[in-house]
């Protein structure tokens, strides 16, 4: 989504006291001295950039979004990709433009295991459209204490073995974490090396997941056969990117689930509403763990 700054400019606030900043990663200050802050609502699932502005309030509370139809966006977005690294149609685009008539082997679905990085909002419901699709499932996530609700055809995982093992299987790996300084760097030469050869990436989550360089070099080496990539360290990806024209790479414009104003500005009014009539506030981001 465009960034979008604060309703009011400064200007306009100056000397006013304001309850709920309602922002889309403004630029770093922008709610350091606003009097009388007693929310901040981000628009954006992700607060990774709220939380390395170090002039954001660390006392006022800060809720991110989570919304059904955001979540329902990006595992729309998982399952296009499954099914096309899965299906070859990557490979059929290219030889289309190559006029090459050439059919591929064809596998099923429960002969391709994907594995969901990150088993949150988005996490969730990506594993739960692809189990439905067939597709064995193994989910990782932090905290072994926490589980919700099984889904049938959903493996949970937690921890590094289990990540190292569940690499070695996977076909089809997909990026749902928060960024944090334990998940920054996380798509590494070291992790890629434990996939298959050929497997697929769906980058899904943030551009500081990846070390470019490993990426690139996994896709040169074929270790990756095809790589979807919708966020990257530097967004909008420079023209000159190599990924923009690297064959085995498809690119998107950070667009895998976007805020959806209808139902986002609900989510928000429940909150203000909470906050206005002393109910607990949702979606509440732990600072301390970074997400
Ligand atoms: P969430 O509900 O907070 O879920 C985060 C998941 O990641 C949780 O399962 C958490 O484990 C797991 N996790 C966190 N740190 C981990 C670690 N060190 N090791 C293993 N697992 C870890 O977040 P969400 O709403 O699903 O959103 C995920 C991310 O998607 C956002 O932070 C954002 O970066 C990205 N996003 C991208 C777009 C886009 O358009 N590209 C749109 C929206 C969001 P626990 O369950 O144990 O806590
Ligand atoms: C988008 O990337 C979001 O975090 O909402």
């Amino acid at each position: 989504m465009p960034a979008h700054h604060l309703a009011l400019t400064r200007a306009e606030l100056a000397g006013d006291p304001v309850d709920v900043a309602i922002v889309a990663n403004p630029p770093p200050g922008s709610l350091a001295d606003l009097r009388g802050l007693r929310l901040i609502q981000s628009l954006w699932a992700g607060v990774d950039r709220l939380l390395a502005d170090a002039t954001v309030p660390q006392q006022v509370p800060l809720a991110r979004m989570v919304d059904s139809a955001m979540n329902q966006a990006m595992a729309e977005t998982a399952l296009w990709a499954t099914l096309a690294l899965h299906r070859g149609f990557f490979r059929y685009a290219a030889n289309q433009r190559a006029a090459q008539w050439l059919p591929h082997d064809q596998r099923r679905s429960d002969e391709v295991p994907v594995l969901v990085l990150g088993y949150g909002q988005m996490g969730q419901m990506t594993a739960k459209r692809l189990a439905q699709q067939g597709y064995p499932v193994t989910a990782w996530r932090r905290d072994a204490g926490q589980v919700p609700a099984s889904l049938p055809g959903v493996q949970v995982a937690t921890g590094e073995a289990a990540l190292l093992a569940a690499l070695a299987q996977t076909q089809v790996v997909i990026n749902l974490l928060p960024l944090t300084s334990e998940t920054r760097g996380i798509l590494c030469a070291q992790l890629l090396s434990r996939l298959p050869t050929g497997a697929g990436l769906v980058n899904l989550a943030r551009g500081a997941h990846m070390v470019e360089a490993d990426v690139m070099a996994a896709l040169d080496s074929g270790r990756l056969g095809h790589a979807v990539l919708d966020v990257f360290a530097t967004e909008p990806l420079p023209t000159d990117h190599p990924f923009w024209r690297h064959p085995r790479v498809t690119v998107l414009p950070h667009a895998a689930a976007m805020t959806d104003a209808r139902s986002a500005a609900q989510v928000v009014a429940r909150n203000v509403d909470a906050l206005a009539t002393g109910r607990p506030l949702a979606h509440l981001v732990a600072r301390y763990r970074g997400y």
